[in-house]
């Protein structure tokens, strides 16, 4: 086994520190690209490109093999986003999906008045009414001029309307909601479900699909966006069982993130406290990741009662229902409302998770002295136009600051952090960064590589195939077939021949892709081609007629 340019005993390696980083990375190399951007974008909203599509499927294909194809109790559905309209009245959305807003009189910019709550002073507010007190005592205060004339909050319902039909008659009669969570397409379909599959209690059902909400601060990419994907169950159990049950799919949840390669230190279980609860909720329990941002909601597992299915239910407050959505338990002979269990995950902050985890630069070879010498003065000389510029704030500044100085102080070392800081989109409004990245790119291009480490089942490639020599008809064809059969059995396979053979591999460690193989000349005499590692850089020799089944057995 060989190691392909590594001088350095042990890489230094940097996981990312700053989302700059996974968007740069994004961007460049076709995962997600801004929406509509030929016409200046549109806020928020984000289209992912070849890489990108692959990757959040394979999020889903894993996410349903593991709640619906590996167990006995799950069946699958894929309703309709746009559903009758009484579906959203009955399950309370038309009331309370909504947040709270606040208008500033003096700068006339619309806060949640939730956050300037939270973020004044130092805790969830308890209520609508809490947070007027608050304005009315003008004990909080703008988050943009500072002002305390801000009207009362008032709620402002996150559900897309649109209409169904020809005509726009111009009143609410064709109004529809684009769903803003996939659930309510499970419950109203629980009686088809369970009529149809003859299933008993426990069981559940699966959804994967899109969901909108009007958020009123989406951000952090694909973090918190207008339109995003759910992968939902909804799990049934007898009354009774419920607790038991929930705990069963925290662990559950917890340990499928963690197959695929999270690292367990960026995971945690935030208990939901007591004024968090959704009203229907009687216990939720968060899983959070640590994304470059801070800690922050990766999926939400609630305990949500019979709640939902009572409120679909025909019974006086529902006249409009034609029937109730209930289930006869044979052992007990008698009718029941089953609990339900939610465990409510994003396809796309699973993605952007999974990329934050996977994602690191690592330094593979030691720069030449004087090299090292001249990036350190640049990065230096860095450090103090931060400090001298005016008008930054003093936040940005000082992290600004102390980052080059641990990164000039630490060269060659710091190579891979000088790559994030590179990216930074705060640090580019520095002109002398411009030199930074005129002699640290190349720098950085020569003794570092960018790694995805993503598990092979995630990876958006699977393996990328190349020839030694492009201009040798025999290696091309030899690679080209091998290619060919590798895909043909199912491993999501490419052909590369547009480089060197180190350039090709750091093109595929950049997109997380675990395996490259070199048809060689020793291959056309005896049919072994090299297969070599992401993760160890490593390569072995393997007969290529074996190849389909060596992928086949490691992807399982
Ligand atoms: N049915 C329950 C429900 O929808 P939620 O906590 O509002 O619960 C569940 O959403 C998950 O959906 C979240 O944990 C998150 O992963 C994802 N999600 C919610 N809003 C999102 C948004 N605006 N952008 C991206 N993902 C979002």
């Amino acid at each position: 086994m060989t190691a392909d340019a590594i001088s350095l005993d042990c890489p230094l390696i940097m996981p990312a520190t700053s989302l700059d980083t996974i968007v740069s990375l994004c961007k460049r190399r076709g995962f997600v690209f801004p929406s509509s951007s030929v016409y200046g974008g549109l806020g928020s909203t984000w289209d992912y490109g070849p890489l990108g599509v692959e990757l959040k499927n394979n999020v889903k294909r894993a996410w349903w093999r593991s709640v619906v194809h590996e167990r006995d109790d799950m069946e699958g559905l894929d309703a309709a986003i746009l559903m009758n309209r009484l579906v959203w009245k009955y399950s309370g959305h038309e009331a309370t999906f909504s947040d709270p807003m606040t208008d500033c009189r003096a700068c006339k910019t619309r806060p949640r008045a939730d956050h300037v709550f939270a973020a004044q002073k130092g805790r969830d507010p308890k209520g609508l009414d809490e947070i007027n007190a608050a304005i009315a005592a003008k004990e909080i205060s703008c988050p943009k001029c500072g002002s305390k004339d801000l009207t009362p909050a008032r709620p402002f319902n996150l559900m897309f309307r649109t209409s169904v039909g020809a005509v726009d008659s111009g009143d609410d009669s064709g109004l529809v909601y684009m769903r803003p969570e996939t659930a309510q397409g499970i419950y109203v379909n629980f009686g088809n479900v369970l009529d149809t599959m003859r299933r008993k209690l426990p069981f559940g059902i699966a959804q994967v699909g899109k969901a909108f909400r009007n958020e009123i601060t989406p951000g952090n990419f694909t973090f918190r966006t207008r339109e995003f994907e759910q992968m939902e169950i909804e799990y049934f159990v007898r009354p009774g069982e419920d607790e038991a049950a929930h705990e069963a799919w925290i662990a559950e949840r917890q340990n499928w993130y963690l197959k695929l390669g999270m690292r367990r230190e960026n995971l945690r279980v935030r208990e939901q406290e007591k004024h968090e609860l959704a009203h229907y909720a009687k216990r939720c329990v968060d899983l959070e990741y640590k994304f470059p941002m801070g800690w922050s909601e990766l999926e939400g597992i609630a305990n949500r009662t019979d709640y939902d299915l009572k409120a679909h239910s025909r019974s006086p407050e529902n006249p409009d229902a034609v029937g109730e959505l209930k289930y006869f338990d044979q052992e007990l002979k008698k009718h029941l409302v089953p609990y339900v269990i939610e465990p409510s995950a994003g396809a796309d902050r699973a993605t952007l998770a999974f990329l934050c985890d996977a994602y690191e630069d690592a330094l593979v070879k030691e720069p030449p002295a004087e090299d090292t010498t001249k990036l350190r003065d640049l990065v230096e000389s860095f450090a103090k136009s931060v400090g001298r510029r005016e008008g930054m704030a003093a936040d940005v500044k000082q992290r600004l600051v102390s980052t080059a100085e641990t990164i000039a102080a630490g060269l060659p070392g710091t190579l891979p952090q000088l790559i994030g800081l590179m990216e930074d989109s705060e640090a580019a409004t520095i002109e002398v960064m411009k030199k930074v990245r005129g002699v640290g790119e190349k720098i950085a291009e020569e003794h570092t590589r960018t790694v995805l480490h993503l598990h092979p089942r995630l990876a958006p490639l699977t393996v990328a195939v190349f020839p030694l020599k492009r201009n040798d008809p025999r290696l091309v064809e030899m690679a080209r077939g091998l290619k060919r059969d590798l895909q043909r059995s199912g491993v999501r396979t490419v052909y590369d021949d547009t480089g060197a053979i180190g350039k090709l591999y750091r093109r595929q460690d950049e997109i997380g892709t675990p395996w490259c193989i070199t048809v060689d000349f020793q291959s056309l005499e005896d049919q072994t081609v090299t297969v070599r590692d992401r993760d160890t850089m490593q390569q072995e020799r393997l007969l290529a007629p074996e190849l389909a089944s060596t992928f086949a057995t490691r992807l399982t």
